[in-house]
C-alpha cells in the first residue's frame, strides 16, 4: 500500500502533523504552496476571503499524479472555516485519483467549520472515497489523542489497522 500525504502548512502546524503521519505509516510527503506567497495581511485578507470563495490558488507543483499511490491523505490549515486556497488548489491539481481512497484533515484554532465537508464533496467529484476525518483544533495539536485517531484513519485505510 502506497500513500501519498499531501498538505498545505501558512505556519507549519499541519506539516508537523503530516511529517508524524509519514513517521507513523510511512507515506510520501507531498507539500504544496500558493505560487504567490501570502504575507500575515494579506493571509487575513485575500487569502481569507479566496478561502470563503472557495477559490484554488495556482499552486507548486502545477500538477500532482497520484496514479502510482492506493492512498491519498490530504491536511489542510483552516482559513475563514474553510480550506485554504492552497489546498483547493491542490485538489483541482491531482491527477489519476479517480477509485482512490483517502483520509483528510484540518488543523485549526478553534473551529473547522465547514472545511472538511466542503473538501470531501470536492474529492468526491473527482471519484474519491473518503474513509477517514478529523479536525484538531489548536488545543488538541499537544495532545495525542487526535493524532492517533488520524493514524488510526491512515492505517485502518490501508489495511494495516
Ligand atoms: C489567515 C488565517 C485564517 C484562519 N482562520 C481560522 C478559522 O477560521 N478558524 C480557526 O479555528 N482557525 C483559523 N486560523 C488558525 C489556523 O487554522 C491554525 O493555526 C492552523 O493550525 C495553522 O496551520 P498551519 O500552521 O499549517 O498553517 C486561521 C489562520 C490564518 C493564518
Amino acid at each position: 500500500m502506497k500513500t501519498c500525504i499531501i498538505y498545505h502548512s501558512y505556519s507549519g502546524v499541519t506539516r508537523g502533523i503530516a511529517e508524524k503521519i509519514s513517521a507513523a505509516c510511512g507515506g510520501d510527503l507531498v507539500e504544496v504552496a500558493p505560487k504567490d506567497n501570502y504575507s500575515t495581511l494579506s493571509a487575513y485578507s485575500l487569502g481569507c476571503l479566496r478561502a470563503r470563495k472557495e477559490a484554488c490558488d495556482p499552486i507548486s507543483p502545477d500538477s500532482i499524479d497520484v496514479s502510482s499511490y492506493d492512498l491519498i491523505v490530504i491536511g489542510t490549515p483552516v482559513w475563514a472555516w474553510k480550506a485554504t486556497p492552497a489546498i483547493n488548489g491542490a485538489i483541482a491539481a491531482l491527477i489519476g485519483c479517480e477509485g482512490k481512497t483517502a483520509v483528510i484533515f484540518a488543523t485549526c484554532g478553534s473551529s473547522a467549520k465547514d472545511t472538511l465537508p466542503i473538501i470531501k464533496s470536492k474529492l468526491e467529484q473527482k471519484g474519491v472515497r473518503i474513509t477517514g476525518e478529523v479536525v484538531l483544533s489548536k488545543s488538541e495539536i499537544s495532545k495525542n489523542e487526535k493524532i492517533n485517531d488520524l493514524i488510526t484513519a491512515v492505517r485502518t485505510a490501508t489495511g494495516s489497522g
